[in-house]
């Protein structure tokens, strides 16, 4: 006899039955975090979700996804819903691809992230919070009042094109960076609304989807040309030009290089906005936390701009932003396919299997975290975080897809912290309560409106 077999007789994961789950419909859509969330707590920690004819699978015990992220990740692939939507605009990039290929996309594109290179951040981001700043002070002192959502967005963007692909292509950066918009704008919205007509029904939406696709297009392929003129460097489209020159287009064909340029800019840019977006909300509603961070950074930087050599002093604005991802993590849904069973928590998933790690509802299981609801930037000085399970805390993911773009985000969040912070106390304009939409990211619904003091 299988032992797993009999095994999985004793060992029936918890979850609500077809019926349940078609009740639940409603909720589902309108808040799909707050539904994991619940079912987590409820069901436990392998929650089963019979929908149609695959079998869906909430894994929230970190052993599970240790096994699914690093141990077994060759037993895995990414042909989900969620990558499937997102592979519409990105295509075969790094984020939606798997297995050798993957691999291979992998290595080439690695060096760009390298440590050393990462230091052309400083500059920009520095530059993009000093732009803000005179932005902000330019608004009537008695209502200076943003969306710090939008603002967010706006300076990430900017961080992230001159970071990847170099400042003397800033001026071609515009029609990529709207295009990309369109493009998120319509997954977002197809995540609303799976009921939606399919791109080829001439619709309005549709219409302006393939047209930002083809914008798309000719805006990478106009920024490889320039590249090309200009010179190469050490810049994400040096490193793929010149690895397509090595390889030849057979290997590295120019729809691939076009694939990993829109992958990195929507990878890269609205997760650091979220993440830095939530920082400033989870300051305002904890003031003891806010002023400990203003200490640090007035100590620390004595009103100098936070260069790269310092960050490493800014402890606890950086224990502010892992403490921000920890609550709400802007990748807020993992998702795999199983493409053979496995053994999570003693019961043996199918093959095709869908399995679902939400960071979300991990980074608060009670049995991980002390008051997980409560904003503790505390919680990660190393004399605690040290014994934390790793797998416990995944705003990054992990195993051998873990986020590439980590340590640059990292990098940027403190210096986006630190700098506006020398400047600003946030404060929500409106003392409301604020909701999450969970879209591709995890963000306010409706922006962050939040009130600027001098400080
Ligand atoms: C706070 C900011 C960020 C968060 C929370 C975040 C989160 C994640 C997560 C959870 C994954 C793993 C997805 C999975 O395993 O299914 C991932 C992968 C990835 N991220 Fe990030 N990310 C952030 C910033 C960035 C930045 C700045 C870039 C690029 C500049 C980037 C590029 C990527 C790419 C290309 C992948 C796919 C990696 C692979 O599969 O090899 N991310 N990210």
């Amino acid at each position: 006899m299988n032992f797993d077999h009999a095994y999985n007789f004793f060992m029936i994961p918890n979850g609500p039955t077809p019926l349940e789950l078609l009740k639940h419909l409603p909720r589902i859509q309108k808040d799909p975090v707050g539904y994991l969330a619940w079912s987590a707590n409820n069901y436990g920690d392998l929650v089963k979700y019979r929908a149609g004819t695959v079998d869906a699978f909430l894994v929230n015990h970190p052993d599970s996804a240790r096994l699914i992220l690093r141990d077994h990740h060759n037993q895995y692939n990414k042909d989900t819903i969620q990558y499937n939507a997102l592979a519409r605009v990105t295509g075969k990039g790094l984020l939606t691809n798997s297995g050798e290929h993957w691999l291979k996309q992998r290595r080439i594109i690695q060096p760009a992230f390298a440590r050393q290179r990462l230091a052309v951040i400083e500059p920009y981001a520095i530059q993009a919070c000093q732009s803000a700043i005179r932005r902000w002070m330019a608004l009537p002192k008695e209502n200076r009042v943003i969306d710090v959502d939008r603002e967010m967005m706006y300076l990430s963007l900017e961080v992230l094109g001159l970071g990847l692909f170099g400042s003397d292509l800033g001026d071609q950066l515009k029609p990529l960076v709207e295009a990309v918009l369109v493009g998120l704008d319509y997954i977002m919205s197809g995540a609303r609304n799976p009921l939606r007509l399919p791109t080829f029904f001439p619709t309005q939406r549709n219409r302006r989807f393939l047209n930002a696709l083809k914008t798309l297009d000719e805006a990478v392929e106009g920024m490889l040309n320039r590249r090309k003129q200009l010179g190469l460097g050490d810049d994400l489209l040096s490193i793929l030009i010149r690895a397509q020159e090595e390889q030849g287009k057979e290997t590295l064909p120019d729809r691939q290089i076009r694939d990993e340029v829109v992958t990195l800019l929507i990878a890269g840019h609205e997760t650091v906005a979220t993440a830095l977006t939530w920082s400033w909300y989870l300051l305002s509603q904890n003031p003891e936390q806010r002023q400990q961070l203003f200490s640090e950074v007035d100590s620390v930087l004595n009103g100098n701009a936070p260069g790269l050599d310092i960050l490493q002093e800014l402890t606890y604005t950086f224990n502010v932003f892992q403490e921000a991802l920890r609550l709400y993590p802007p990748a807020w849904l993992i998702t795999r396919k199983a493409l053979q069973p496995d053994d999570l928590s003693g019961y043996t998933i199918p093959a095709d299997a869908l399995v679902i790690i939400s960071p979300y509802t991990m980074h608060r299981h009670p049995d991980f975290w002390q008051l997980p609801e409560r904003f503790d930037p505390n919680r990660f000085s190393a004399e605690r975080f040290n014994h934390q399970h790793k797998f416990a805390y995944i705003p990054f993911g992990g195993g051998p897809a873990l986020c590439i773009g980590k340590n640059f985000a990292l990098i940027e969040a403190q210096i986006v912290l630190a700098s506006l912070s020398q400047v600003f106390q946030f404060d929500l304009a409106k003392q409301e309560p604020v909701q999450m939409d969970a879209l591709v990211t995890l963000r306010p619904r409706g922006g962050l409106h939040m009130r600027l003091t001098e400080r």
